[in-house]
Formats: structure tokens, sequence, C-alpha cells
């Protein structure tokens, strides 16, 4: 059956990417689901649903939304995101427990799509604009945003191997080895105007927002939590303006500014677009660029799944085009979330 396919395919991809808790959870139900218990009341209706819509992850998601907010505290007795300690047979109970007595509450949360925001592509983004930011102040625009939390990236710690460190030092935001390769000039970037796009955003300030945020991060990925927690901190002293809107009518309404270097960043959105708005966007990207001058300089800075050459594998590289040369160069290579970014 489709749904036991999905599930064991995801169990399998979070061993694989570190989340030995939701490895074991999604086999556990698996077998729950194959014998008609407890899983099967909350997930019927969803049986054909496609693999994109991430069904295991959303039904993971909506229970850890549980777990944060305080609901269900025999299973937060189980979950590291909540200092609690995993403990396969007893959580496997706790959560099944919450499987029959929270089912109809699951079932509405499962229609809310995942919506993440990784702070550790900060490194990508942060490291990259050290790469080009020069004497000018910088304005900001950020497509894909989700919650905007990157668009405070000067406002978190890098912290690299060598003992060096570069951001902002007293940050709650402390991001471990993030960095490797070729060394980047020790800048201060001043980011003058802060504003992010995206269909779907997230209000970091509210509890709502913070909830979606970090019941989509797996729970015993405690670095990325910790780095989360610190940056919806920071979102409340540090501004940022995330509007609803679509990539390509917020590129075409982007202007470049004398006196300032006009930055459009990205991670991980762009395969989220049409065939067309990706066309689209990319002719916004290059008018911004051809209006830009050497009073007004422009650049464009992604970190995006793509590969170096049609044969070459994919990787998260992180790039960059700058005007008026418009000059375009690859910087380096990250993780996928981020953290390391190798740069060449
Ligand atoms: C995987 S998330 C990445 C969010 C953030 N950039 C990050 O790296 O954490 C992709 C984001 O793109 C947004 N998105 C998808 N299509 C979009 C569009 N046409 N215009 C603006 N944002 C879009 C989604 O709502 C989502 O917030």
């Amino acid at each position: 059956m489709k749904i036991l396919e999905t599930f064991r395919t995801q169990a399998r991809a979070c061993d694989e990417l570190g989340s030995p808790l939701y490895g074991e959870l999604l086999r556990k139900l698996v077998d729950d689901y194959e014998v008609g218990g407890a899983s099967t009341a909350v997930l019927a209706g969803h049986e054909n649903d496609p693999g994109p819509s991430a069904l295991a992850l959303r039904l993971l998601g909506s229970v850890h939304r549980l777990v944060l907010a305080g609901e269900v505290p025999e299973l937060a007795a189980f979950y590291p995101s909540v200092g609690g300690e995993w403990d396969p047979v007893l959580g496997w109970e706790a959560f099944e427990q919450v499987l029959r007595s929270r089912g109809s509450e699951l079932r509405s949360l499962l229609n809310q799509p995942p919506q993440t925001n990784e702070v550790g592509r900060a490194a990508a983004l942060y490291g990259g604009l050290l790469q080009l930011a020069g004497d000018l102040p910088v304005r900001l625009f950020e497509i894909g945003s989700s919650a905007g939390l990157n668009l405070r990236a000067d406002h978190y710690r890098y912290d690299l191997a060598d003992g060096s460190s570069y951001g902002s030092m007293d940050s709650p935001v402390r991001i471990a080895d993030a960095w490797a390769g070729r060394t980047l000039p020790s800048v201060e970037v001043r980011i003058a105007e802060r504003v992010g796009s995206d269909i779907a955003p997230v209000d970091a300030l509210s509890e709502d927002g913070r909830l979606t945020l970090m019941s989509y991060v797996w729970p015993d990925m405690t670095v990325r939590l910790a780095r989360l927690r610190g940056a919806l901190d920071v979102a409340r002293l540090v501004p940022a303006d995330v509007r609803r809107e679509d990539a390509v009518s917020f590129l075409r309404a982007v202007e470049p500014a004398d006196g300032f270097l006009t930055v459009v960043w990205h991670s991980v959105m762009w395969q989220y677009l049409s065939v067309e708005d990706r066309a689209a966007g990319v002719a916004a990207i290059e008018r911004l660029g051809a209006r830009a001058s050497a009073l007004a300089p422009v650049a464009h800075l992604s970190m995006e799944p793509a590969r170096r050459t049609p044969s070459s594998p994919h990787e998260f590289l992180v790039t960059a085009q700058v005007w008026p040369t418009g000059e375009r160069r690859i910087l380096g290579a990250a993780a996928p979330h981020g953290v390391p970014t190798v740069w060449e």
C-alpha cells in the first residue's frame, strides 16, 4: 500500500539524516497501520496522498506540535526537543496513546502544510554576503523567506574550527563549524533594510508561528532546534518586513538605490516555482541588475540545489552574480541545512 511505502522510505531517510527517533517511530507506525491500530483512524482519507505531501512528516510534525505546546506531557518525557529522552518501547506506547486520545485534533493539524525556516542556511547566505559587501550599507530582499529568520543573519554568530568567529559575538544563535575552505574577509556588514516575501509567511513573533516552525524540526535534532529558538528570540529584537507575496511580483518591484548595495537572496525555494515563474524570476533579477550602477550596485546570492555541469550531481551551491559588471561565480557548496558551507 502506498502509505506504507511512503512511511518506510521516510523511515530510512530519517535514519540517514540523523533522526533515529523518527526512524523508529515511523517503523512502529507501519506495524501499527498494518494491524489496523490507532494510526489507521488518524490517517483515514490520506491513503493515496501523493509522496510530496509528506504525510509522514505532517503526522510527526502535528504530534510534535502538541509536545512543544505542553499538551501531552506523557509523550514529552521521550522528546529531546523538550528535555526528554527517547525510549523505543515506552516512547512508542506514549505516542500511540496520543494517536488515540488526540485523534481529531491530529486529523485537522494534518491538513496544515509543513513550513520550515532553516537558520543554518544563514551560514551560506551571510558567508556569501561577506564576500560581496564593500563599504556600502546593504538593502536585503529575500524571496521564499518563510518567517524571515535569515533576514537577520548578521545578528547570528558563526564559529569556525580554528577558533575564529564572525557575525554578532553575543548572539543567542551560535552556529558551530559554520564554514570550511577559503578564509572569508572579516568585514562589517551594515544592513539598512530587511524585506522578505513568501506565499505562506510564518509570523515569527506569534506563538502559533513559533510552534509551526519548531514542530517540523525533528525532535532529536537539538542543535537545529537551539539555533531556531535563538533566531526566534533575535526576531523579537530585530524587525524585518516579510510580506505575503509571490516571488515574481516581489522581484519586479525591487529597484537599485544610490549609496546602497541592493541584495536579492534566497535559499531552497527556487524548486517550488513553476517553470514560467522561474523564467519570470530570472528576467526580473536581470532587469534589476541592468539598472545597477557603480553608485547603486546589485547582487543576487543564492543557496539552491543545482548541478555544476549537466552530468554532475546536485549540490547546494552558493552562487553570486554582481552588477554593474554582471560577473557570476560559484562561491562554495553547503550542506542541505547550510552547515557547514565550504568556500572555494
Ligand atoms: C523549503 S522553504 C525554505 C524557506 C527558507 N528560505 C529557508 O531556507 O529556510 C521554501 C519556502 O518557499 C516559499 N515559496 C514557495 N513558492 C513561493 C513563491 N512562488 N513565492 C514566494 N515564496 C514561495 C514557501 O512558502 C516556503 O516558505
